[in-house]
């Protein structure tokens, strides 16, 4: 049975040192024991991500950021304004924080996730969880447990939390250098962000997630701001379309992935997807869907 319901059952595998994927409020999270390397490696590879990757840290609601990472006054104030919530904070992290986490670098990112299934695990681990997206390397991530379930089999147990409420990954905000600097944007906006600390800079990090092809469905995307015009043109080269229509941002970030998956199963030879507003949570959507159309595009 890949389908857990019970948190405390997810619990005892994890601490086992067995792989469970976790529902959060932002997408699904492949979770392993956060101090245990072994599990760590085995998230690696059954992601098919290459090493040097660093990892999301998860913590209880009631956890010390400051056991993982040096949580200044900038990182306190931010903890205390969004979490728990869609915010990673990037960290000079502790020294027993394993290699495997951060890729090697100095620095760990943490985050307190806003889901009460998963709280309730990490609460009965005791112990942070380590969980980048529950997608193979590249592909579009989950916002089910049945997505899970199609990326990775049978095999692999999923706590089923019911369909992730935001749809698109955390906003991570670098403090590890001297200005706090955005590194992906997410559904909590640059401007919130800017109330608590000031304005941001620009990082020196080099942050995996930013690689320009990323959340990548099979079929060719083309992205558009006037989607019937260019159904029409493609339409007109013989070519079937499945279009994916932008709603009020926060649906459209919701259903986001999900309408991926789906139309990229109709068989079709192009998925038209429409841009959002770029505002708020539409630039996290755009950002999005512009390296998921990446291999797509022809410059
Ligand atoms: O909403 C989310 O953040 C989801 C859920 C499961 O929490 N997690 C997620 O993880 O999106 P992942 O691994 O797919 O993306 C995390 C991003 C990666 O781009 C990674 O490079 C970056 O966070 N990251 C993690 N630790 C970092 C560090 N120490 N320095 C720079 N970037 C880091
Ligand atoms: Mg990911």
């Amino acid at each position: 049975m890949p389908i857990l319901h019970d948190p405390h059952e997810a619990a005892q595998r994890l601490s086992d040192g067995q792989l469970v994927a976790l529902p959060t409020e932002t997408v699904y999270g492949l979770g392993g024991h956060a101090l245990n390397p072994l599990s760590i490696r085995q998230i690696y590879a059954t992601k098919g991500r290459p090493a040097g990757h660093p990892v999301i840290v998860h913590l209880a609601a009631h956890a010390d950021g400051s056991e993982w990472g040096e949580m200044n006054a900038q990182a306190q104030a931010l903890a205390k304004a969004f979490w728990p919530g869609p915010l990673t904070l990037i960290l000079p992290k502790k020294s027993h924080v394993p290699d495997e986490v951060t890729g090697g670098l100095s620095t760990v990112g943490i985050r307190v996730p806003h889901h009460p299934l998963t709280q309730e695990v990490l609460t009965r681990l005791g112990c942070g969880i380590a969980a980048p997206s529950a997608n193979r390397f590249g592909r579009v991530s989950p916002t089910t447990a049945t997505h899970v379930v199609s990326e990775f089999g049978p095999d692999l147990a999923v706590l089923d939390g019911g369909p992730c409420a935001i749809g698109i990954e955390s906003t991570i905000v670098d403090l590890s250098t001297e200005l706090p600097a955005l590194l992906r944007p997410g559904s909590i906006g640059k401007e919130a962000i800017e109330s608590v600390v000031g304005t941001l800079g620009s990082s020196q990090t080099p942050a995996p997630g930013t690689l320009k092809s990323h959340y990548a469905p099979m079929t060719s995307l083309h992205l558009s701001a006037s989607v019937e015009a260019d159904r029409k043109r493609f339409e007109e080269q013989g070519l079937k379309v499945a279009v994916l229509f932008a709603s009020e941002p926060a649906d459209y970030a919701q259903r986001l992935y999900a309408e991926l998956r789906r139309l990229d199963q109709l068989g079709v030879d192009v998925l038209i997807a429409e841009t959002a507003a770029d505002i708020g949570i539409g630039r996290a959507i755009n950002d999005r869907l512009k390296r998921a159309a990446f291999e797509f595009s022809i410059d």
